[in-house]
């Protein structure tokens, strides 16, 4: 295991490697225990570096068998070797070939970083340092090289064996029970995108014609008996394809596309050239077995990965730090495909949830950090919400800066100029600038400075001179980098609502820029005046979420309920009343803590109801209006000395209020707009499925009696997505139901580890403080185990963080369990342990009881003095929080 000894890397100290390997030829043999890795790379000295300057290359674990230079051997004194490093002291001045054997055990990798075989399939995972793990290499993401792989394996193991590129050749090796294969790459592409596959696996096969008649050969394999799930996540790749040549004229390049569902995961899934890993989560779905928001994933997982092709693989990142460069563009691009496949407003309205739920939570916290961090200790750690989410924001803002046409002239010169390159988001804004001639300098700090800004606005109307006036305001407030903030460019879109719910004109805007209904809030402060406003409005900002900011406007309750009502954008409408619901349910939860009963505006509940009774209205969006914001969200309003169990109970009292309300009136909706009885995966009936869940969950909080109705209504399910959904309501509920149905659950699915996943889930996030002991025990459940990623995912993270009242328990047994978890894990799979560790990220906001206790759960864990780089670099971030130190 790698233990904390290396220095923090810093972007500032980033230059390019003295050597480029040009070609790489490796030979993989598979065997369980003992494979072996021949590695031919040609080597040559780039411009600039001194003649004899010693080659240094990055290992990890690795037991080296041979080594030869242009076919001779090296001789002792002219190498250093470790299992983390191979020097070459002084390497000829001309090019030349480095020939390394190394050999390991794919069975014994726990990390599943590297090579590793589980379930009986070898796998590889390099992103971001797993390479290193197979072969000695200039293990960074700007060593571009042109690999050729070949694979071989006994032929009853593996009879398919899969790498990058095109297939070349294959065959068996005579007198043996082994065969091989051939492939090459003719892209050059950085280590981290390497793969291989050897197993007896199943497959789904189409193809795929481009835009220029290139037929390309389609497979997803997966293990036996699961190939007929397979059927969406095809349909999902080809209408991928499909997309990325009309939106972004990106077509594919290789003769093959392979993808490999494997159990056995630590991530969601990977890109590799040619050859997309995937957790099988992401790819395995039918109606019985997957939910409706399994289908979306997949279809946004699979289309995530393609997309990589050119946003990550043709152009790839110069070094770490630029990671968003990929992953924030992807995800962007991920965002906009399904926005078109299913509803845009929903798909919006998701992507803001779930950035508020997972971003802004990291980035007020200890481990916040810009969508491009300048210093790491562990890169496996910066895989985060806000390289990712954050990143696809900023994304999507230079595309309301620049408009649709221009960012897509800027994205084509992007592809231009830089394919074939490991690129800078200096080189990737570069491009936007060229093309359009925008000065992006200060929109650039979106990618320096941490921490979500602040807006606050307030207006106000001269009816006499028609003019209306509006004072803005931001900060960007304090992180641990502790540096200065500068004002940043924030695009703020906007209508003036006006009485009759139409956006008003105006005429002549001073006091800063305003393009296309959008304002370009640059100052720290700015005073906006608008002339020509014929009447009151309404001002409606950040419409469509324009930027990822937390926004204090002066609306007073009855313009929001006006804009729930009437504006025309449907974030807005939605953002209107979860604005409302905050403000209610955090003085909720302040009466709460003070014994006091909570009351709350009834006219909620009946805008909600005109909402949900709105047949003009998209059911999805419906049922999204109907979801109050989430414990995490009122946590975040409150902001210090949060007590969970008050935001809960204050949670539960207005969803029993607005179900007492609107209850009946929902489910009438729910009638009026029911799916057919036959599943089918469109968002059209995922949205009507998704209104008649929010419905019983209404039903349910205002009327116990209901969850009979709901346990009828599980067993009449006749597909997953109602059965989990009926389930998931009548667990958290502690309805008399509950556990019989369990029962059933499981027997139902025992044999199916990804549903069975959702069975440990629902019982991990029941709230309050006694499913800590339900879920204790289940870590004894003969179907748990801490080497599957996603089962520890399923009961054990989503305790730690979707269970704010289970984890949160006041006497702090939910932290102690957590951090047990953290050191038993961290022995064999540290990456997997470390994200565990970021559920403590937002322990200081804690009330001082639970705060204390959190810290000493922390302190003991990073006293066992033994964790692994990964888990100690969180550990350490999270307690070098100022604000518990202060
Ligand atoms: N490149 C990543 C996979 C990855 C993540 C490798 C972390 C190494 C460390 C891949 O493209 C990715 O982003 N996967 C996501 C899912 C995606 C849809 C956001 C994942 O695995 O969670
Ligand atoms: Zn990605």
């Amino acid at each position: 295991m790698r233990t904390d000894n290396a220095p923090v890397v810093r972007l500032s100290e980033y230059r390019p490697t003295d050597y480029a390997i040009d070609t790489v030829y490796l030979d993989i043999r598979l065997m369980p225990e003992a494979s072996s890795v021949t590695a031919r790379l040609s080597i040559s000295r780039r411009d600039g570096a001194a003649a004899g300057t010693s080659l240094d290359l990055d290992g990890d674990g690795l037991v080296l068998k041979g080594l030869s230079l242009d076919g001779m051997g090296v001789a002792d004194e002219a190498r250093t070797v470790t299992p983390d490093r191979l020097t070459i002291h002084a390497p000829p001045a001309d090019p030349f070939v480095l020939e390394i054997v190394t050999t390991l055990n794919p069975s014994a990798n726990k990390a599943l970083m590297g090579l590793y075989r589980s379930n009986g399939v070898y796998t590889t995972q390099c992103e971001a340092e797993g390479f290193r793990r197979i072969t000695y290499f200039l293990d960074r993401p700007d060593v571009l090289s042109v690999y050729t792989t070949r694979i071989e394996a006994r032929k009853s193991e593996a009879p398919v064996l899969l790498g990058n590129g095109n297939p070349v050749t294959a065959g068996n090796i005579t007198g043996t029970d082994r065969h091989f294969a051939v492939w090459h790459d003719p892209h050059p592409k950085p280590p981290y995108l390497f793969a291989v596959v050897g197993g007896d696996l199943d497959a789904v096969h189409d193809s795929f014609t481009t835009a220029s008649g290139r037929v390309v050969k389609l497979a997803i394999y997966c293990e036996h008996g699961k190939a007929d799930r397979c059927a969406y996540a095809m349909d999902a790749l080809k209408r991928s394809m499909r997309w990325d040549e009309e939106r972004f004229g990106r077509e594919y390049d290789l003769d093959v596309f392979n993808i490999v569902a494997v159990s056995d995961f630590n991530m969601g899934a990977m890109e590799n050239k040619g050859l997309n890993v995937f957790n099988d989560k992401y790819v395995l779905v039918d109606p019985q077995t997957g939910t409706d928001q399994d289908y979306a994933h997949v279809e946004a997982v699979i289309a995530h990965e393609y997309f990589h092709n050119w946003t990550g693989n043709r152009i790839t990142c110069r070094d770490w730090f630029q990671l968003c460069l990929k992953e924030g563009l992807t995800v962007f691009r991920d965002q906009e495909f399904s926005a078109q496949m299913r509803s845009r407003p929903v798909k919006r309205i998701g992507d803001v949830v779930a950035l508020r739920q997972h971003q802004f939570p990291e980035d007020a916290g200890p481990l916040a950090h810009p969508v491009r961090p300048e210093t790491y200790r562990e890169i496996n750690n910066f895989y985060t919400a806000t390289v990712y989410e954050k990143g696809a924001e900023v994304c999507r803002m230079l595309q309301t800066v620049l408009g649709e046409d221009g960012f897509r002239e800027g994205l084509d010169v992007y592809f231009q100029r830089h394919d074939g390159d490991a690129a800078t988001i200096e080189d990737f804004l570069a491009c936007f600038a060229d093309a359009t001639g925008a000065d992006l300098t200060q929109f650039s700090l979106w990618y320096e400075q941490a921490g979500t800004p602040a807006v606050s606005v307030s207006h106000d109307f001269d009816a006499d001179t028609q003019t209306l006036t509006m004072t803005l305001r931001q900060s960007v407030p304090e992180t641990p980098d502790g540096k200065t903030k500068k004002p940043m460019h924030i695009p703020l879109r906007f209508g003036l609502v006006g009485p009759d719910g139409q956006d008003l004109s105006y005429g002549e805007v001073s006091g800063g820029r305003v393009n296309d209904d959008v304002i370009h809030f640059t100052g720290a402060t700015a005073t906006l005046t608008f002339s020509g406003v014929t009447a009151r409005p309404v001002p409606s900002l950040l419409r469509g979420f324009s930027a990822p900011i937390r926004l204090e406007d002066d609306l007073c309750a009855n313009d929001r309920f006006f804009l729930i009502g009437h504006d025309s954008d449907p974030f807005s409408r939605w953002e209107a009343a979860q604005q409302i619901a905050l403000t209610m349910l955090t003085d909720a939860t302040a009466k709460l803590r003070q014994d006091e009963t909570p009351a709350f505006d009834p006219r909620f509940a009946e805008a909600l109801g005109g909402l949900a009774d709105n047949d003009g209205l998209d059911p999805a969006f419906r049922a999204l209006a109907l979801t109050l914001p989430g414990e995490v969200d009122i946590a975040q309003a409150i902001g210090h000395d949060v007590d969970p169990d008050a935001i809960h109970g204050a949670r539960q009292a207005l969803l029993k209020e607005t179900g007492s309300a609107i209850g009946t009136l929902v489910s009438e909706a729910v009638s009026r707009n029911a799916p057919p009885a036959m599943f089918r995966p469109e968002a059209e009936d995922a949205g009507r499925r998704a209104l008649r869940h929010a419905s019983w969950n209404l039903s349910l909080a205002s009327e116990p009696a209901a969850s009979k109705q709901i346990a009828e209504a599980y067993s009449q399910a006749e597909y997953l997505t109602d059965r989990v959904a009926a389930l998931r309501l009548l667990v958290h509920h502690q309805s008399g139901e509950a556990e019989s149905l369990l029962a059933e659950f499981y027997d139902r699915y025992r044999d199916n580890p990804l549903v069975l996943d959702k069975w440990f889930a629902i019982q991990a996030t029941a709230p309050g403080g006694q499913t800590l002991e339900r879920v204790e025990a289940l870590t004894a459940h003969p179907a748990f185990s801490m080497a599957t990623p996603n089962r520890v995912y399923a009961l054990i993270r989503s305790f730690a963080a979707a269970n704010p009242t289970g984890f949160n328990r006041e006497d702090g047994a939910g932290y102690r369990f957590l951090t047990g978890v953290i050191a038993t894990l961290d022995k064999d799979n540290p990456s997997v342990a470390a994200r565990l560790a970021t559920g403590f990220r937002s322990f200081a906001m804690l009330e001082d009881s639970r705060r204390a206790a959190a810290q000493a759960a922390l302190q003991a864990l990073s006293a066992t003095g033994n964790l692994s780089r990964d888990v100690a670099d969180i550990i350490d971030r999270t307690l070098d929080d100022s604000s518990i130190n202060a």
